[in-house]
Order: structure tokens, then sequence, then C-alpha cells
């Protein structure tokens, strides 16, 4: 995936350790080195020095780095022993005290020495193996040396490796960035985060832009949700004094967790080069919605497993977070409203990193009550690395059962990676060929600080307890679970709605809210409505006094019935059995002063009111209406989640007091007169043309990109698939009265509004109008758009 072609591994190259003797050495550099060299990955002309304070002599050093590699088994044997003694041959060391300037004259000494026996200016590659602390002084000795100055613009590049955690917080990170680029260049600084050198990690981008299956469901509208975990079955161990006040969240959540989210959600990237990658990475990582303090509790858990604060360099008073599970959003269209569950811990007992993608079911789910049938992706980096994919199917046989099925494929069984080695030999292969792809920007760094600093603070604030928990079980896991429930907005614990009027509308609100795990309690003046819809799940009610009773209270009752009298009627019989706080929704098209004085009647009953303007028509109501919404916002607020549960994807907002929702549902109506009637005139004049135009086709191209493609164009397309000549279809538009208020209320406030009133005269003419004039024509286009999107009856007597 980087452009590791276009560059020349055959450089002769010097890789310089600052703090040789130290664990990552042991860990990490040496036996991915190793590895390199096994693979013939590493240039012809290669060296390495350790630079550390202890006095060693090369030999020692030599010995020092053979341990390191006897200590894996497989190295035992006589092939790999020679193999070893040759890449020795490799490594040189100089002793020195990093803090020390003089120091570096010696190190400069030995560099020179190697590159004159080469007869070429090498590339250095300066890797800081130290704790952050230390970086300042080895920077500042390292540029005033001279060291990192490259021997020319075309020759001898030098590069600069440093381990996260880059900073404590956005702050320190800024500092150190400053610092960094007061001394080098970006392109010369690489920011390691091991897990970007993860295959698996790599794939994904792969996996999402390389199989054309994905990518068009990769977004809000199919993906319900996102888990991304990192549990541990290792403890702190030895690293106590580093692990005490910087905690999980900083030790992998603000690197290594985000950046699998980075992964799962950036854009498309133009091509796979370093700059393109990393700021697509940026960009989504950016969008990370970022919580106030008061928030902070209802998003985020915090525990510390029994026995850290006994561990040696851990203060006995620690409230260093071991574990952590945080409910992410990202902003922006694409991503708006998925939660993404960061998780992670130590001593968790089991040993399991993952990235689950876990798609929303299919509306209408055509599946038994209760059961849904939501495909996932597992990109699993732990036990063992694999992708897994979970998709839905008829089990074999006479009945007709659906069952899930495994795809998977496995790219390395369980434990045969080694902790860490994989990735730093892709990291330093590409350090070494100056491929930046896999290293942190600047950017990310920041935008992931950002993210992660108001949670660290209000935790140091207390604002989040600290749990305690058993080490090596997975209890803490299930006790944090309340942080995946996207729903825990106010009511949310009384997910209960009674919806009076199951019309087109209604009924297809309430089989969504059924779908989505609402109680949903309905009433309908017909009862065999309720009837049917009791087979989906829907609880029927027969009077509206059981409806009521039904209802836990704070009740929430949410009427879908025609605008006019009809509300004021149930409103009228409803207010005796209500209680104080209970909540009326209007989401028919009433008219906003209807609504105003409804609010003040149920006001004097204690009773809450809020008017809602839903568009979208049944089709939006089943599977995601856009909703308007009016009231005050506090009880917004409380009900958020239900309207969330109705609406599309980002399809909703607060809109004001009481009168607010209907009023803008008033205007949208409007508008909606007009831009259909332009639509339709445009038809009839097309019909009358020479040309003789095939209108099916005409609208197909309209709505392809063109300025006006719209639902309205893809409805009157469909229409003349239909019928090119809408045979069928009525000439008198029926008109429910929307358009008319707001051209009252236009007229009212100064506004001139003729397109809007011209549509709607059209409408009343309508009634007029000879079925086979132009005229005709054009308002069975009208109609049969109504047709389409309201289900309307438009069809000719
Ligand atoms: C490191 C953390 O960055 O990542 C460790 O400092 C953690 O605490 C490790 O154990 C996990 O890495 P991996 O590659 O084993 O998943």
């Amino acid at each position: 995936m980087t452009g590791m072609n276009s560059l020349n591994k055959n450089i002769p190259t010097i890789i310089i350790v600052l703090g040789a003797t130290g664990d990552l050495m042991k860990k990490k550099i040496v036996p991915a080195l190793f590895n390199l060299y096994k693979d013939r990955q590493l240039p012809k002309l290669f060296h390495f020095i350790g630079f550390s304070r202890r006095p060693f002599s090369p030999t020692d050093f030599k010995n020092y780095i053979k341990s390191i590699l006897d200590k894996n088994p497989d190295n035992a044997n006589a092939a790999k022993q020679k193999l070893i003694s040759s890449f020795l041959m490799m490594f040189g060391y100089q002793s020195g005290q990093l803090e020390n300037a003089i120091d570096y004259n010696n190190l400069s000494a030995v560099l020179g020495r190697i590159d004159g026996e080469w007869k070429a200016c090498s590339n250095k590659l300066f890797y800081l193996a130290v704790p952050p602390a230390m970086y300042e002084p080895i920077l500042e000795n390292l540029s005033s040396s001279g060291l990192t100055t490259p021997c020319s613009p075309e020759e001898g590049w030098t590069r600069i490796l440093v381990e996260k955690p880059f900073g404590k917080n956005l702050k320190t990170s800024e500092d150190l960035d400053r610092f960094l680029s007061s001394l080098f260049k970006e392109e010369q600084i690489y920011r390691i985060d091991h897990y970007l050198g993860k295959d698996m990690l790599q794939n994904i981008l792969q996996f999402r832009f390389s199989n054309n299956l994905f990518e068009d469901s990769w977004n809000n509208k199919c993906i319900e949700k996102v888990e991304i975990r990192l549990l541990e079955k290792i403890g702190v161990e030895q690293r106590g004094n580093f692990y005490d006040g910087l905690g999980a969240l900083r030790d992998v959540g603000q690197n290594h967790l985000l950046q699998m989210l980075a992964l799962i959600t950036m854009e498309r990237p133009e091509s796979f080069t370093a700059k393109v990658i990393r700021t697509k990475r940026a960009n989504i990582l950016k969008m990370l919605n970022r919580y106030p303090l008061r928030e902070i509790k209802k998003y985020s858990f915090r525990g510390q497993y029994d026995g850290f604060k006994s561990i040696k360099g851990v203060s006995p008073n620690s409230t260093t977070e071991t574990y952590f599970k945080i409910r992410a959003y990202l902003k922006g269209q694409r991503w708006s409203g998925v939660p993404f569950i960061l998780e992670s811990g130590k001593r968790m007992g089991l040993s399991k990193k993952e990235i689950v993608v876990i798609f929303k079911h299919p509306t209408p789910c055509l599946c038994p009550p209760n059961i849904h049938y939501k495909n996932r992706i597992v990109f699993r980096l732990e036990p063992e690395e694999k992708i897994i994919m979970s998709l839905f199917a008829k089990k074999p046989g006479l009945e007709n059962k659906i069952e899930e099925r495994i795809i998977q494929f496995l790219y390395k069984g369980a434990n045969l990676s080694v902790q860490y080695v994989e990735s730093y030999e892709k990291l330093l292969f590409d350090a070494i060929l100056g491929d930046q792809t896999l290293f942190a920007s600047t950017q990310e760094i920041a935008a992931m600080w950002k993210f992660t600093d108001p949670i660290v603070e209000a935790w140091n604030k207390n604002v989040v307890p600290l749990v305690r928990y058993a080490p090596d079980r997975v209890e803490i896991s299930e006790k944090a679970k309340y942080i995946q429930q996207d729903d825990n907005l106010g009511v949310t614990q009384n997910k209960n709605v009674g919806i009076i009027g199951l019309g087109k509308m209604g009924s297809a609100i309430a089989l969504q809210l059924v779908q989505k795990g609402w109680n949903v309690f309905g009433y309908n003046r017909t009862e065999s409505v309720t009837k049917d819809l009791e087979q989906s799940g829907l609880k029927g009610k027969y009077s509206i006094e059981s409806l009521i009773k039904s209802l836990p209270t704070p009740r929430i009752v949410w009427f879908m019935l025609p605008a006019g009298p009809v509300i004021d009627d149930m409103l009228h019989s409803l207010i005796p059995l209500l209680s104080k706080k209970d909540l009326i929704i209007d989401g028919g098209n009433s008219f906003y002063r209807d609504s105003i004085k409804r609010n003040d009647l149920l006001k004097s009953h204690h009773i809450r009111f809020m008017d809602i303007g839903v568009s979208g028509g049944p089709e939006g109501a089943k599977n995601g209406a856009c909703l308007m919404v009016g009231g005050k916002k506090k009880d917004f607020q409380e009900i958020e989640s239900l309207i969330k549960a109705v609406a599309a994807p980002s399809a909703y907002g607060y809109f004001g007091k009481v009168g607010a929702g209907h009023f803008a549902k008033m205007v949208h109506n409007g508008i909606e007169y007009g831009m259909m009637e332009a639509i339709a005139e445009g038809a009839a004049v097309l019909k009358q043309s020479l040309y003789n135009f095939n209108l099916p086709e005409v609208f197909r191209v309209y709505n392809n990109r063109s300025v006006i493609e719209s639902r309205l164009v893809e409805w009157t397309q469909e229409a003349f698939i239909d019928d090119q000549n809408l045979e069928k279809i009525s000439s008198v538009i029926q008109s429910s009265g929307e358009g008319q208020w707001t051209i009252q209320i236009a007229h009212e406030e100064g506004v001139s509004v003729p397109v809007i009133e011209q549509s709607f005269l059209v409408r009343r003419q309508s009634q007029d109008i000879v079925g086979d004039s132009p005229n005709g024509f054009r308002n069975k286009v009208v109609s049969a758009q109504r047709g389409k999107f309201g289900q309307h009856k438009v069809k000719k007597q």
C-alpha cells in the first residue's frame, strides 16, 4: 500500500539508537531488524550503532544483542546461529551521556569512520528509545553537533524516529512539535504508532477500497454501530512507573484505538500516497465529537484492576485507569449518529483485539419478533488475525428458516505473531525507505488529543468514578455496558410510546419503532387496522382508556391524525385520562396557530405538548422520516431518542418553541406545492412539443446529476413509467391546506409568494379543467406526484 516501489532501499544507511540498552531494543527493535535481515530487506551497506550510558565495548554490545536473539528458541539451530553471527557484524556501540553535548563528538567520529569506509555519505536514522522527558536535551545535542544535517539536499538524509505517547496532552504535544519543527523538517520526523504498522489494520483500507461490495453501505444509513476493542491478558507488569499517571486512555486510546477508528471511517483516498492517506486520517479524526465536562459521565467509564497499586513504581493512591469504555461520535453527514465504542483494558483474562462493524437490519425486517438480521464484519487482530463476515441465508431443508452463516479468512493463526515484531519490522522498513504513510502526522496527533483531553480532565476531577475490578476477568466490560446504549437520553429508560391514528403514516412510524425495540401501544378508530398491526409486534389497544392505562408515566402519546377538529376532539377526550407531565406530540400536518392554542389548553392541565412536522410520506415514516420539531427544548432533549428512532440519519432538528415545528412544515409544504407545479408545467410543455419525447427517459436523465435532480423528479419519472399518458390519473388535484396557510401567513407578514400562490390556485382551478387539454395533463402530473409520495387518492373515478 505504500509507495515503496518508487523508493530505493539500497542506499547506505546507519540506524543510531539513543538509549540502546532499554526495553524498546529488546522487545521491538532487535527482533524486528533481525527479521528484516533474514528476509534480505536491509540495505546492502547497513550499520547499527547503539548509543547509551552503559560502558559497553562493541563486543559487549554484540553479546548483549546476541543474548536478546538467543531468548527466542526458534533461533537455536545452527543455521540461525550462523545468521546471527553475520547479523552482529553490523553492530557497533558508542557509550556516552545522552544529555552531554561533548559525547556526541565521539558518536560523530564513529559515523564519519563508517562513511569513510563506505566512501559514501550514508542515510542516518536516529531512533529515540528513551523516556519523553529526555527528548529535548538529546534532540538539542543531535542538532547542534551537526549530526542531523544531511550531507547535501540530494544525499544522506537524516531522520528522527519518536515513540508514542507524543506528549501527554494537546499542550505538551504542541510544545514538543514546536521544538521538533525548530530543528527538523516534517519529512524528517517519524512518529511511531505501531498499530499503523499492523498488517491487518493496513488491510482495512485495501478491504474497503478494493471491494466494491462495501463502500456504498459504509455510512450511517447502513451501519448501526462500530465496536473497537483492545482487551489484554497482560497487566502493567514492570511498567508501573511509566504507566501510572498515563493510564489506559493515553497509553492505547489516544493513539491505537483512534487510529483504528480513522482507518474504518476515513474517506476514500485519491491515491495510496503518504500525504493523501495521512490527510484523510487527520480529516476524520478532526470530526470526533468533543464532550463538555458535564456530559462525560454519560459517555465514558473507567476502572482499575485490584493489585495495580502494589506494582513497583505505582503510587499507593493511584487513580490511574487500567480499563475504559467510551462512546464516541463523529460529526458530519456520513457518520453522524453512529456510536463508536472504544474499549480497552489490562488483565482482562483474555486477549481480544478487534473492530466489529455492525450493520443495521433491513427495514422492514422480515424477521421473527425480537430477532433482527444484522450483518457484521469483524477485523480481528487477536487471538488470531482474520476477517469474519456474518451473513444470513436460508437453512437447507423444507422449512423456510433463516440462519446466520459465517464467511471468514484467516490471515495468521493464534499466537503466531510475537508482540510488536511484525509492526516494527514494517515501520523500520518504511522509515529506511522514507515512506511516512504509516507514521502519525502532527494534525492526527492534535486531533486525537483534542478528543481525549476533556475526558482525561473530567476523570482527573473524578466526574466519572473509578470502578475497581477483579483482574483476569472480563466482568468489568459487562458492568460498563450501559455506555454502549445509544439511547441513554432521558426517556429511554421508558421506551414506551402510544400512537393514536394508525393510518399510512401512523402505522409506518409504529412499525419502525417496534423494530427499534420500543414498546408501541397503538389505537385506531378502525379496529381491523390495529388487529393487523399486532402481528408485527404492535401492542394493540381498542379504546383510548386502555391505551392510556397501558402507558407508564410520564406518558408519551403521539398523534398521527388529520389536521383540524379530529385533533381537538381527541384532546378533549384524553385530558381527563392523562396525568401531570404527560406529553402529547402532534405529528400531523396541523396549522401552527392551532398547535399554539392546543399547547395553551394542555398547559392549563400541566400536560406537555410538542409539534413535529413529519415529511417523507409513508415511505419515510417506514424507513426514516424528516422531522421538524417545535416545543420546549427540555422536552425535545428528553425525547430525542424517540425522534432519532423515527428520523432518517441526521434528518431531524429542533426549531424552537411550540409551533415552530408545524410552521416549518407548513412552509416546507408551500415550497413543495411550487416545486411540484413547476415540474408538472415542464412535463406538459414536453408533451405538447414536436419531438414526441419519451417522458420516462427524459425524467430519468433529469434525475441524474442535473440541478433539478430530486425526489419529486424521481416520482414523476416513476409515474411516467407506469403510464406516459397518465390515463388513469385524475386531473383534479386534491389539496389538504398547508400551501394555503403559507400564503395566508406570507400575506400577513407582507412577503409576496407568487409561485406558491399560483400553484395553490392551479389546484383550486383543477376542478374546472377538461381532462385532455394541455392543462389537464399538467394537473395530472401534480396528482401523480402526490400519489407517489403520499399515497393519496389520485385515480380517476
Ligand atoms: C502499547 C502499549 O503501545 O501497545 C501497551 O503501551 C500495550 O500497554 C501495547 O500492551 C499493545 O500492543 P499489541 O501490539 O500487543 O496489541
